[in-house]
């Protein structure tokens, strides 16, 4: 990446911090473990640190009076399932919590929270080769029809170790260094927006603006918490950090790649179906490409054929928030086993740092402000 050289001090940092995050348990709906750490992380560099009624972490660095509002937002919930039902020798059916991909499933090791919070160990059951009849060789199994073994021999069991209808479940992966910058683990999806959060809040000296991080609850259910904490907030200008799905892998023609690992943070210029998700206001993204080309940072334009953002739901609230996404783009995301390059991290925290930065009093009027054109 030329003008930009994070070195391998600041990336084993970073990846120190994406590790803790990544490694936590927050199915949506239960993200008190994840929330309780990021309250960690941010507490001494808030000048105000709330939880809202939602669930959502509210922190806000204060800019000067009547300065410009901009709100960053980055998802910690992870995608998971709840316990369906027990049958009567103790093996766990699951219901899904946000979009699996169910092929990747048979044979993980997963991890139940019990009702008194603790964490037991489980597999995700699969047949051996060996008894597989020969209709079933080739076939996916639907998620209907998975099962997790937690050890237990009867539904008593399970119930005595606190598992019960409802209870959530993870994967059980820890985040590890591959090589060169290159790391894989458990829900990067979206830690490594709050990781990218938490070091650019850590880090901005807001200037004229006044910045709101919100760590969000509940994204992979429906971009729930977001909406309700910019219902709160109104901000006059919103900034989301999350991954971006991208298939630059064999087998992946080169025009469905969508962007490259490594080569920098992506700047969605659209995401969803039809262009029906966000369509990035074209003023904060071209704030970000001059941001971006003006100090070296490098950056990837990408058009996402599908999934969106938290940004989305922001957008629509109040009277309209102009929105933009800064994306790490993922190889293999919801799997046990997404893959970044923490050099597009580092960047994508530094660019939505030094962006922010120039969201004055003088370019929001002149770009985002609403336009008074008759009295
Ligand atoms: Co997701
Ligand atoms: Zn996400």
């Amino acid at each position: 990446m030329a003008g930009f050289n994070p070195g391998e001090a600041e990336l084993e940092e970073f990846f120190s911090l994406l590790k803790r995050l990544a490694d936590s348990f927050g199915v949506s709906g239960y993200e008190d473990e994840i929330r309780g750490l990021v309250v960690d992380l941010l507490r001494e560099a808030a000048d105000e640190l709330r939880v809202d009624r939602f669930g959502n972490v509210v922190a806000v660095k204060r800019g000067g009076r009547g300065s410009p509002h901009v709100l960053w937002d980055a998802h910690m919930d992870e995608i998971g399932f709840f316990v369906r039902y027990i049958d009567e020798r103790g093996f766990l059916y699951l219901s899904p919590v946000g979009g699996w991909s169910e092929r990747v499933l048979p044979g993980q090791r997963v991890r139940v929270r019990t009702r008194d919070g603790k964490l037991i160990r489980g597999v995700i059951g699969v047949k051996p080769p060996h008894l597989l009849r020969q209709e079933e060789r080739d076939k996916v199994i639907p998620l209907d029809k998975l099962f997790v073994d937690i050890g237990a021999s009867s539904r008593e069991e399970a119930l005595e170790a606190g598992v019960e209808v409802g209870s959530p479940v993870d994967l059980d992966r820890e985040a590890v260094r591959l090589l060169g910058a290159r790391v894989t683990g458990k829900s990067f999806d979206d830690r490594v927006g709050v990781a990218v959060l938490v070091k650019a809040f850590r880090e901005i000296d807001p200037g004229d603006a006044t910045v709101t991080l919100v760590v969000a609850v509940q994204e992979e259910v429906g971009l729930k918490g977001a909406r309700v904490a910019a219902q709160q907030l109104q901000p006059d200008a919103a900034i989301a950090v999350d991954v971006t799905a991208i298939s630059d892998v064999p087998d992946t023609p080169r025009q469905d790649w969508v962007a490259e690992l490594g080569k920098g943070p992506v700047l969605k210029v659209a995401d969803g179906r039809s262009a029906s998700g966000l369509i990035a206001s074209p003023k904060l993204l071209r704030l970000l490409r001059e941001t971006a080309e003006s100090l070296g940072i490098p950056y990837q334009l990408a058009v996402l054929p599908g999934g969106t953002t938290d940004a989305t739901a922001i957008a629509l609230t109040g009277r309209g928030v102009p929105a933009a996404v800064v994306a790490v783009p993922t190889r293999y995301i919801h799997s046990p086993v997404e893959l970044l390059d923490l050099r597009d991290a580092v960047a994508a925290s530094m660019l939505v740092r030094e962006a922010t930065r120039r969201i004055t009093l003088d370019w929001y009027r002149e770009n985002l402000e609403e336009k008074k054109l008759k009295p």
